[in-house]
Protein backbone atom coordinates (compact mmCIF):
# COMPACT_ATOMS: atom_id res chain seq x y z
CA UNK A 1 0.00 0.00 0.00
CA UNK A 2 0.89 3.38 -0.52
CA UNK A 3 -0.20 5.47 2.32
CA UNK A 4 -0.58 8.45 0.20
CA UNK A 5 -3.36 6.41 -1.62
CA UNK A 6 -4.97 4.93 1.52
CA UNK A 7 -8.79 4.81 1.62
CA UNK A 8 -9.78 3.11 4.74
CA UNK A 9 -8.92 4.48 8.24
CA UNK A 10 -9.43 2.47 11.63
CA UNK A 11 -9.39 4.78 14.65
CA UNK A 12 -9.47 2.99 18.31
CA UNK A 13 -10.63 5.40 21.02
CA UNK A 14 -13.48 8.04 19.82
CA UNK A 15 -12.58 10.82 22.75
CA UNK A 16 -11.27 14.36 22.67
CA UNK A 17 -8.29 13.05 20.15
CA UNK A 18 -9.75 10.50 18.02
CA UNK A 19 -13.48 11.96 17.54
CA UNK A 20 -12.21 14.91 15.68
CA UNK A 21 -9.07 13.17 13.88
CA UNK A 22 -11.63 10.66 12.74
CA UNK A 23 -14.58 13.40 11.59
CA UNK A 24 -11.83 15.42 9.72
CA UNK A 25 -10.41 12.31 8.30
CA UNK A 26 -13.95 11.22 7.06
CA UNK A 27 -14.12 14.93 5.54
CA UNK A 28 -11.11 14.16 3.79
CA UNK A 29 -12.50 11.41 1.72
CA UNK A 30 -11.53 8.50 3.91
CA UNK A 31 -14.08 5.97 5.08
CA UNK A 32 -13.10 5.71 8.98
CA UNK A 33 -14.52 2.85 11.32
CA UNK A 34 -14.55 4.44 14.40
CA UNK A 35 -13.76 1.49 17.07
CA UNK A 36 -15.28 2.74 20.76
CA UNK A 37 -15.46 0.61 23.71
CA UNK A 38 -18.15 2.91 25.38
CA UNK A 39 -21.34 1.77 23.70
CA UNK A 40 -22.89 5.17 24.93
CA UNK A 41 -20.44 6.77 22.90
CA UNK A 42 -20.93 4.58 20.06
CA UNK A 43 -24.45 5.36 19.86
CA UNK A 44 -24.46 8.96 20.12
CA UNK A 45 -21.66 9.33 17.36
CA UNK A 46 -23.76 7.20 15.35
CA UNK A 47 -26.96 8.90 15.57
CA UNK A 48 -24.67 11.70 13.77
CA UNK A 49 -23.82 13.69 16.78
CA UNK A 50 -20.15 14.41 19.35
CA UNK A 51 -20.45 12.97 22.91
CA UNK A 52 -17.71 15.46 23.90
CA UNK A 53 -17.93 19.41 23.71
CA UNK A 54 -15.38 20.58 21.07
CA UNK A 55 -16.27 23.65 19.03
CA UNK A 56 -17.83 22.96 15.33
CA UNK A 57 -17.75 18.78 16.22
CA UNK A 58 -20.53 18.14 16.75
CA UNK A 59 -21.25 19.48 12.59
CA UNK A 60 -17.96 17.54 11.05
CA UNK A 61 -19.31 14.19 13.12
CA UNK A 62 -23.31 14.85 11.80
CA UNK A 63 -21.45 15.36 7.99
CA UNK A 64 -19.09 12.21 8.59
CA UNK A 65 -22.08 10.06 9.72
CA UNK A 66 -24.53 11.44 7.06
CA UNK A 67 -22.17 10.51 4.22
CA UNK A 68 -21.25 7.09 5.38
CA UNK A 69 -17.94 8.02 5.52
CA UNK A 70 -17.74 7.43 9.87
CA UNK A 71 -19.54 4.83 11.96
CA UNK A 72 -18.41 3.86 15.31
CA UNK A 73 -18.29 0.11 15.87
CA UNK A 74 -17.48 -2.18 19.29
CA UNK A 75 -14.60 -4.17 17.14
CA UNK A 76 -11.89 -3.13 14.66
CA UNK A 77 -12.09 -4.63 10.97
CA UNK A 78 -9.45 -4.73 8.23
CA UNK A 79 -8.40 -0.97 6.98
CA UNK A 80 -5.46 0.36 5.20
CA UNK A 81 -4.37 2.57 8.45
CA UNK A 82 -4.99 1.83 12.41
CA UNK A 83 -5.24 4.98 14.62
CA UNK A 84 -4.80 4.08 18.08
CA UNK A 85 -6.17 7.15 20.31
CA UNK A 86 -6.99 5.53 23.80
CA UNK A 87 -6.47 6.61 26.80
CA UNK A 88 -2.74 6.25 29.00
CA UNK A 89 -3.64 7.39 32.32
CA UNK A 90 -0.99 7.38 35.59
CA UNK A 91 -1.81 4.71 38.53
CA UNK A 92 -0.11 6.14 41.03
CA UNK A 93 2.71 7.76 39.43
CA UNK A 94 3.15 5.13 36.57
CA UNK A 95 2.00 4.80 33.41
CA UNK A 96 -0.77 2.38 32.57
CA UNK A 97 -0.50 1.15 29.17
CA UNK A 98 -3.18 -1.39 29.46
CA UNK A 99 -5.23 0.55 26.86
CA UNK A 100 -3.10 0.72 24.21
CA UNK A 101 -1.99 -3.00 24.83
CA UNK A 102 -5.72 -4.18 24.50
CA UNK A 103 -6.19 -2.19 21.68
CA UNK A 104 -3.46 -3.91 19.85
CA UNK A 105 -3.73 -7.12 20.75
CA UNK A 106 -7.39 -6.27 19.14
CA UNK A 107 -6.08 -4.98 15.51
CA UNK A 108 -3.78 -8.04 15.04
CA UNK A 109 -6.18 -10.17 13.40
CA UNK A 110 -7.18 -7.52 10.81
CA UNK A 111 -3.53 -6.39 10.11
CA UNK A 112 -2.20 -7.34 6.76
CA UNK A 113 1.07 -6.31 4.84
CA UNK A 114 1.63 -3.02 4.37
CA UNK A 115 -0.33 -1.31 6.80
CA UNK A 116 0.09 1.55 8.95
CA UNK A 117 -0.09 1.19 12.85
CA UNK A 118 -0.18 5.05 14.30
CA UNK A 119 0.02 5.79 18.12
CA UNK A 120 -1.23 9.18 18.49
CA UNK A 121 -1.80 8.57 22.77
CA UNK A 122 0.90 10.72 24.79
CA UNK A 123 3.00 7.57 25.91
CA UNK A 124 6.27 6.86 27.60
CA UNK A 125 9.40 5.90 25.61
CA UNK A 126 9.86 2.64 24.01
CA UNK A 127 6.07 2.67 23.97
CA UNK A 128 5.68 2.30 20.19
CA UNK A 129 8.25 -0.34 19.78
CA UNK A 130 6.29 -2.39 22.17
CA UNK A 131 3.16 -2.23 19.85
CA UNK A 132 5.41 -3.57 17.28
CA UNK A 133 6.51 -6.50 19.46
CA UNK A 134 3.36 -7.08 20.40
CA UNK A 135 2.28 -7.20 16.23
CA UNK A 136 5.55 -9.37 15.91
CA UNK A 137 3.88 -12.00 18.88
CA UNK A 138 0.14 -11.30 17.58
CA UNK A 139 0.45 -11.84 13.66
CA UNK A 140 2.15 -13.75 11.28
CA UNK A 141 3.81 -10.97 9.92
CA UNK A 142 7.11 -10.48 9.82
CA UNK A 143 8.73 -7.23 10.97
CA UNK A 144 8.81 -4.85 8.90
CA UNK A 145 5.74 -6.36 6.89
CA UNK A 146 3.21 -3.88 9.09
CA UNK A 147 4.81 -0.09 9.38
CA UNK A 148 4.41 1.07 12.75
CA UNK A 149 5.05 4.86 14.26
CA UNK A 150 3.66 7.54 16.91
CA UNK A 151 2.44 10.81 15.88
CA UNK A 152 1.82 12.52 19.35
CA UNK A 153 -1.27 14.52 19.66
CA UNK A 154 -0.70 18.04 20.84
CA UNK A 155 -4.44 19.52 20.68
CA UNK A 156 -5.47 22.66 22.81
CA UNK A 157 -8.98 21.50 23.97
CA UNK A 158 -11.57 24.15 22.19
CA UNK A 159 -9.35 24.81 19.15
CA UNK A 160 -8.77 20.73 18.39
CA UNK A 161 -10.22 20.99 14.59
CA UNK A 162 -8.09 23.73 13.59
CA UNK A 163 -5.17 22.20 15.39
CA UNK A 164 -5.67 18.93 13.93
CA UNK A 165 -4.73 20.00 10.67
CA UNK A 166 -2.76 23.03 11.44
CA UNK A 167 -0.02 22.03 14.21
CA UNK A 168 3.08 20.87 13.42
CA UNK A 169 3.29 17.17 14.31
CA UNK A 170 6.16 14.96 14.92
CA UNK A 171 6.44 12.03 13.03
CA UNK A 172 8.40 8.70 14.66
CA UNK A 173 8.95 5.29 13.29
CA UNK A 174 9.94 2.05 14.70
CA UNK A 175 12.30 2.28 11.19
CA UNK A 176 13.00 4.31 8.79
CA UNK A 177 9.92 2.54 6.26
CA UNK A 178 7.37 3.36 9.45
CA UNK A 179 8.37 7.24 9.67
CA UNK A 180 8.06 7.29 5.77
CA UNK A 181 4.78 5.40 5.36
CA UNK A 182 3.47 7.39 8.37
CA UNK A 183 4.70 11.03 7.00
CA UNK A 184 3.06 10.13 3.81
CA UNK A 185 -0.34 9.71 5.41
CA UNK A 186 -0.17 12.52 7.74
CA UNK A 187 0.86 14.82 4.80
CA UNK A 188 -3.06 13.96 2.84
CA UNK A 189 -4.27 16.16 5.38
CA UNK A 190 -1.77 17.82 8.48
CA UNK A 191 -1.23 21.60 6.49
CA UNK A 192 1.53 22.25 9.55
CA UNK A 193 5.18 20.99 8.87
CA UNK A 194 5.98 17.34 9.75
CA UNK A 195 9.18 16.78 11.51
CA UNK A 196 10.24 13.08 11.08
CA UNK A 197 12.17 11.52 13.55
CA UNK A 198 12.68 7.97 15.34
CA UNK A 199 9.21 6.73 17.99
CA UNK A 200 11.42 7.28 21.10
CA UNK A 201 12.57 10.86 19.91
CA UNK A 202 8.67 11.82 19.04
CA UNK A 203 7.27 9.83 22.71
CA UNK A 204 10.11 12.13 24.45
CA UNK A 205 9.57 15.52 22.82
CA UNK A 206 6.18 14.97 23.20
CA UNK A 207 6.57 14.44 27.05
CA UNK A 208 8.98 17.27 27.30
CA UNK A 209 6.98 19.94 25.67
CA UNK A 210 4.51 19.35 29.18
CA UNK A 211 7.54 18.84 31.08
CA UNK A 212 8.80 22.14 30.33
CA UNK A 213 5.35 23.76 30.69
CA UNK A 214 5.45 22.46 34.57
CA UNK A 215 8.89 23.11 35.46
CA UNK A 216 8.12 27.21 34.51
CA UNK A 217 5.16 27.49 36.24
CA UNK A 218 5.89 25.91 39.15
CA UNK A 219 9.08 28.58 39.30
CA UNK A 220 5.94 30.63 39.50
CA UNK A 221 4.12 29.13 41.84
CA UNK A 222 7.43 28.60 44.12
CA UNK A 223 7.74 32.27 43.77
CA UNK A 224 4.39 33.13 44.77
CA UNK A 225 4.81 31.09 47.95
CA UNK A 226 8.26 32.85 48.65
CA UNK A 227 6.70 36.04 48.29
CA UNK A 228 4.28 35.21 50.84
CA UNK A 229 7.21 34.47 53.22
CA UNK A 230 8.84 37.32 52.73
CA UNK A 231 5.71 39.59 52.74
CA UNK A 232 6.01 41.10 48.86
CA UNK A 233 3.27 40.78 45.85
CA UNK A 234 3.98 38.14 44.24
CA UNK A 235 2.65 40.24 40.90
CA UNK A 236 4.57 42.90 41.55
CA UNK A 237 7.64 41.11 41.72
CA UNK A 238 6.41 39.54 38.29
CA UNK A 239 6.12 43.07 36.71
CA UNK A 240 9.19 44.01 37.76
CA UNK A 241 11.83 41.07 37.40
CA UNK A 242 10.15 40.30 33.42
CA UNK A 243 11.18 43.94 32.54
CA UNK A 244 14.61 42.37 32.01
CA UNK A 245 14.84 41.55 27.90
CA UNK A 246 15.37 38.08 28.69
CA UNK A 247 13.36 36.83 31.64
CA UNK A 248 9.85 35.99 31.09
CA UNK A 249 8.60 34.43 34.52
CA UNK A 250 4.65 32.96 33.59
CA UNK A 251 2.16 33.23 36.47
CA UNK A 252 1.24 31.23 39.70
CA UNK A 253 -2.16 29.72 40.08
CA UNK A 254 -4.13 27.76 42.12
CA UNK A 255 -1.48 24.57 40.96
CA UNK A 256 -1.65 22.41 37.36
CA UNK A 257 -4.15 20.59 36.45
CA UNK A 258 -5.53 18.36 33.49
CA UNK A 259 -4.63 15.41 31.67
CA UNK A 260 -1.65 16.53 30.19
CA UNK A 261 0.99 18.98 32.03
CA UNK A 262 0.29 17.37 35.63
CA UNK A 263 0.16 14.05 34.04
CA UNK A 264 2.84 13.43 31.11
CA UNK A 265 5.97 14.32 33.48
CA UNK A 266 5.46 11.40 35.45
CA UNK A 267 5.80 9.27 31.89
CA UNK A 268 9.65 10.37 31.67
CA UNK A 269 10.54 10.40 35.63
CA UNK A 270 8.99 6.68 35.50
CA UNK A 271 11.73 6.05 33.09
CA UNK A 272 14.96 7.92 34.54
CA UNK A 273 13.87 8.38 37.92
CA UNK A 274 16.37 10.52 39.99
CA UNK A 275 17.93 11.80 36.83
CA UNK A 276 15.54 13.88 36.23
CA UNK A 277 15.37 15.84 39.60
CA UNK A 278 14.18 19.18 38.20
CA UNK A 279 11.09 17.76 36.95
CA UNK A 280 10.45 15.95 40.51
CA UNK A 281 11.09 19.13 42.25
CA UNK A 282 8.42 20.94 39.58
CA UNK A 283 5.82 17.70 39.77
CA UNK A 284 5.96 17.94 43.73
CA UNK A 285 6.17 22.05 43.81
CA UNK A 286 2.55 22.26 41.67
CA UNK A 287 1.13 19.43 43.29
CA UNK A 288 1.73 20.48 46.97
CA UNK A 289 0.78 24.84 46.00
CA UNK A 290 -3.40 23.73 46.29
CA UNK A 291 -2.96 22.04 50.15
CA UNK A 292 -0.46 25.70 51.03
CA UNK A 293 -3.81 27.56 49.54
CA UNK A 294 -5.86 24.95 52.05
CA UNK A 295 -3.50 26.36 54.92
CA UNK A 296 -3.32 30.28 54.05
CA UNK A 297 -7.13 30.27 53.62
CA UNK A 298 -7.92 28.70 57.12
CA UNK A 299 -5.40 31.35 58.50
CA UNK A 300 -6.82 34.00 56.74
CA UNK A 301 -10.76 32.72 57.92
CA UNK A 302 -9.30 32.17 62.18
CA UNK A 303 -10.65 35.25 62.59
CA UNK A 304 -14.65 34.55 61.99
CA UNK A 305 -16.85 32.14 64.08
CA UNK A 306 -18.10 30.23 60.79
CA UNK A 307 -16.86 32.27 57.86
CA UNK A 308 -19.44 32.66 54.79
CA UNK A 309 -16.35 31.62 51.89
CA UNK A 310 -17.60 32.31 48.01
CA UNK A 311 -15.11 29.71 46.11
CA UNK A 312 -14.69 30.96 43.03
CA UNK A 313 -14.34 27.88 39.97
CA UNK A 314 -13.55 24.45 39.95
CA UNK A 315 -12.07 23.61 36.44
CA UNK A 316 -8.72 23.17 35.91
CA UNK A 317 -8.06 26.22 33.83
CA UNK A 318 -10.19 29.54 32.72
CA UNK A 319 -13.23 28.94 30.20
CA UNK A 320 -13.47 25.36 30.15
CA UNK A 321 -16.00 22.75 32.26
CA UNK A 322 -13.38 20.14 32.39
CA UNK A 323 -12.63 19.19 36.32
CA UNK A 324 -9.57 16.99 35.54
CA UNK A 325 -7.20 16.64 38.21
CA UNK A 326 -8.32 19.81 39.02
CA UNK A 327 -5.98 22.09 41.82
CA UNK A 328 -9.46 24.44 42.25
CA UNK A 329 -11.47 20.76 42.95
CA UNK A 330 -9.12 20.06 45.49
CA UNK A 331 -9.52 23.36 47.29
CA UNK A 332 -13.00 23.17 47.17
CA UNK A 333 -13.06 19.57 48.60
CA UNK A 334 -10.74 20.34 51.14
CA UNK A 335 -12.52 23.30 52.67
CA UNK A 336 -15.39 21.50 52.65
CA UNK A 337 -14.27 18.48 54.54
CA UNK A 338 -12.01 20.45 56.89
CA UNK A 339 -13.04 23.75 57.68
CA UNK A 340 -16.67 24.93 60.01
CA UNK A 341 -17.45 27.45 57.24
CA UNK A 342 -20.45 27.52 54.87
CA UNK A 343 -18.44 27.07 51.48
CA UNK A 344 -20.26 28.39 48.60
CA UNK A 345 -18.94 27.03 44.92
CA UNK A 346 -19.25 28.96 41.48
CA UNK A 347 -18.68 27.21 38.51
CA UNK A 348 -20.33 29.10 35.58
CA UNK A 349 -18.90 26.66 33.42
CA UNK A 350 -21.28 23.23 35.23
CA UNK A 351 -24.40 23.27 35.40
CA UNK A 352 -24.49 21.37 37.93
CA UNK A 353 -21.84 18.45 39.98
CA UNK A 354 -22.37 15.51 41.52
CA UNK A 355 -21.31 16.20 45.11
CA UNK A 356 -22.31 20.14 45.28
CA UNK A 357 -24.62 22.46 44.69
CA UNK A 358 -23.69 25.16 42.98
CA UNK A 359 -23.74 28.86 43.44
CA UNK A 360 -24.50 31.96 41.04
CA UNK A 361 -21.47 34.36 41.37
CA UNK A 362 -24.10 36.90 42.77
CA UNK A 363 -25.64 35.24 45.01
CA UNK A 364 -22.42 33.37 46.52
CA UNK A 365 -20.97 37.11 47.06
CA UNK A 366 -23.78 38.34 48.45
CA UNK A 367 -22.57 39.17 52.25
CA UNK A 368 -19.75 36.72 51.91
CA UNK A 369 -17.12 37.15 54.63
CA UNK A 370 -14.10 35.68 52.31
CA UNK A 371 -13.82 35.33 48.56
CA UNK A 372 -11.15 32.89 46.78
CA UNK A 373 -10.63 32.86 43.19
CA UNK A 374 -9.69 29.43 42.46
CA UNK A 375 -10.06 30.10 38.11
CA UNK A 376 -9.04 33.04 36.52
CA UNK A 377 -12.74 32.62 34.35
CA UNK A 378 -13.22 35.96 32.24
CA UNK A 379 -16.65 36.23 34.38
CA UNK A 380 -14.58 36.13 37.47
CA UNK A 381 -12.25 39.01 36.13
CA UNK A 382 -15.40 41.17 35.40
CA UNK A 383 -16.44 41.16 39.12
CA UNK A 384 -17.53 44.62 39.72
CA UNK A 385 -15.32 46.25 42.54
CA UNK A 386 -18.24 47.33 44.72
CA UNK A 387 -19.54 43.37 45.02
CA UNK A 388 -16.07 42.46 47.05
CA UNK A 389 -15.71 45.45 49.04
CA UNK A 390 -14.99 44.90 52.47
CA UNK A 391 -14.47 41.40 52.14
CA UNK A 392 -10.80 39.01 52.65
CA UNK A 393 -10.34 38.34 48.85
CA UNK A 394 -7.86 35.40 48.24
CA UNK A 395 -6.72 35.52 44.10
CA UNK A 396 -4.31 32.93 44.00
CA UNK A 397 -4.43 33.15 40.07
CA UNK A 398 -4.50 37.28 40.07
CA UNK A 399 -8.07 37.10 38.59
CA UNK A 400 -9.09 40.13 39.86
CA UNK A 401 -6.19 41.92 39.35
N1 LIG B 1 -7.56 15.45 25.13
C1 LIG B 1 -6.52 16.16 24.73
O1 LIG B 1 -6.59 17.36 24.61
C2 LIG B 1 -5.20 15.47 24.38
C3 LIG B 1 -4.19 16.23 23.78
C4 LIG B 1 -3.01 15.61 23.42
C5 LIG B 1 -2.83 14.25 23.69
N2 LIG B 1 -3.81 13.53 24.31
C6 LIG B 1 -3.58 12.11 24.54
O2 LIG B 1 -4.39 11.35 23.64
C7 LIG B 1 -4.80 10.13 24.26
C8 LIG B 1 -6.29 10.03 24.25
O3 LIG B 1 -6.80 11.11 25.02
P1 LIG B 1 -8.32 11.56 24.97
O4 LIG B 1 -8.39 12.85 25.70
O5 LIG B 1 -8.85 11.50 23.57
O6 LIG B 1 -9.00 10.39 25.85
P2 LIG B 1 -10.54 10.08 25.98
O7 LIG B 1 -10.70 9.37 27.26
O8 LIG B 1 -11.36 11.28 25.68
O9 LIG B 1 -10.81 9.04 24.77
C9 LIG B 1 -10.28 7.77 24.71
C10 LIG B 1 -11.39 6.82 24.23
O10 LIG B 1 -10.82 5.53 24.01
C11 LIG B 1 -11.84 4.56 24.31
N3 LIG B 1 -11.18 3.27 24.44
C12 LIG B 1 -10.50 2.77 25.48
N4 LIG B 1 -10.00 1.56 25.17
C13 LIG B 1 -10.37 1.29 23.90
C14 LIG B 1 -10.16 0.18 23.02
N5 LIG B 1 -9.46 -0.88 23.40
N6 LIG B 1 -10.71 0.25 21.80
C15 LIG B 1 -11.41 1.31 21.42
N7 LIG B 1 -11.66 2.38 22.21
C16 LIG B 1 -11.14 2.37 23.43
C17 LIG B 1 -12.49 5.14 25.56
O11 LIG B 1 -13.77 4.57 25.76
C18 LIG B 1 -12.52 6.63 25.24
O12 LIG B 1 -13.73 7.02 24.64
C19 LIG B 1 -4.17 10.14 25.65
O13 LIG B 1 -2.93 9.50 25.60
C20 LIG B 1 -3.97 11.62 25.92
O14 LIG B 1 -2.94 11.86 26.86
C21 LIG B 1 -5.00 14.11 24.65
Amino acid sequence: MKNATAKSICVLGLGYVGLPTAAVLASRGYTVRGVEVNEEAATIINSGAAHIVEPELDILVEAAVQTGRLKAFPDPAEADVFLLCVPTPLNGHEPDLSYVETATRSICPFLRAGNLVVLESTSPPGTTEMIAEIIGEHTKLRPGEVFVAHAPERVLPGKVLREVVENDRVIGGVDDASTEACLQFYSTFVSGTIHPTNARMAETAKLVENAYRDVNIAFANELSMVCEELQLDVWELLRLANRHPRVDILSPGTGVGGHCIAVDPWFLIHKTGDTARMMIAARQVNDAKPRWLVNRIKQRAERFKRPRIACLGLAYKPDIDDLRESPALQVAKELMSSLDAEIRIVEPNLESHPEFSLWSCEAALADADMVVVLVAHTKFKKIPANLLAEKIIIDPAGALR
